[in-house]
């Protein structure tokens, strides 16, 4: 069962106040996750969103502490679907991949993932706090530190490390041991209804990230309740579009040269037959239809 400790929260400026505090419950519990839903607040409340699991007594003791010292009007122990959705945290902190660092082999080897994980996602994140510390950034949740750094098409210093921080971890959690294979549902009805077929869809999918010309990211993105396929140079993420990304593939070479030297198509392939999580991508579609 999943579960969600809901932070009600009547005043904006409560966020500042809190976020120390459920940066710090991340990082010990690890398991679960919080929700904070801003009153007033409309689309992107899932901006401050957390997975949550397991620990229910832990999760429940932590409500009583925040709701002593925090300001928060009241909190509720609930169990709802969208607690699952695979989203990176709103903290700025290294987490590890939801899987064993070898858990992807034959296809993603366990050198990839130290290296990939282990070094670049992990010197995003450190570049990041260092760039944030003391600025009002620093109480910011990622995905607005994404947004802010934009600044409408003129990035500002932290940009490239906050959304490389972002997408990478956004990658992480959109492949799973054993994935691949097709979806079902909503989201291969919507897939056949936006590209004529799921193979249509994954040509173009591929395409897009083989295209891509040096460093960059290929996407499935939601955007006015449609799905479309984006690629991105660099850092670039469709979130500073105001587009829902709801499955990505690296394509830097870093991402695949150890296991696949320069055959980015060969990678995409095997990405796509083998590393996709459809569980995941189903579950951020039904989150991005909900807010739209
Ligand atoms: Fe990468």
């Amino acid at each position: 069962m999943e579960f969600v400790f809901w932070c009600v929260l009547w005043e904006e400026s409560s966020t500042a106040a809190v976020l120390p505090l459920l940066k710090g419950v991340v990082i010990w519990g690890n398991y679960m996750s919080v929700c904070f839903y801003h009153v007033g607040q409309s689309s992107r409340a899932c901006a401050h969103r957390l997975p949550l699991r397991g620990h229910p007594p832990l999760v429940f003791a932590l409500s009583v502490v925040s709701s002593c010292f925090t300001g928060i009007s009241f909190s509720v122990l609930t169990s709802i679907e969208m607690a699952a959705v695979p989203l990176p945290l709103t903290t700025v902190d290294l987490r590890p991949p939801p899987y064993a660092l070898d858990a992807l082999e034959p296809h993603m080897s366990k050198e990839t993932l130290e290296y990939h994980w282990g070094k670049h996602h992990r010197s995003y994140v450190d570049n990041l706090k260092k760039q944030i510390e003391g600025t009002e950034l620093a109480s910011q949740s990622l995905e607005d530190i994404v947004k802010a750094t934009y600044n409408n098409g003129e990035p500002t210093a932290p940009f490239n490390n906050a959304a490389q921080a972002w997408n990478h971890e956004f990658f992480w959690l959109s492949m799973a041991p054993n994935g691949g294979k097709q979806p079902d549902g909503e989201l291969m009805s919507l897939l056949k209804r936006d590209f004529g077929s799921f193979d249509n869809f994954v040509k173009e999918f591929k395409q897009a990230g083989a295209t891509q010309f040096g460093s960059g990211w290929a996407w499935l993105t939601v955007a006015d309740g449609k799905l479309m396929v984006e690629k991105s140079p660099n850092a670039i993420n469709p979130l500073v579009f105001g587009h829902v990304p709801i499955l990505v593939a690296d394509v830097w070479e870093h991402a695949y040269y150890l296991d696949y030297q320069n055959r980015r198509p060969d990678y995409l392939s095997t990405f796509m037959n083998e590393l996709v999580s459809w569980d995941a991508v189903s579950k951020r579609l039904q989150l991005a239809l909900q807010e739209s």
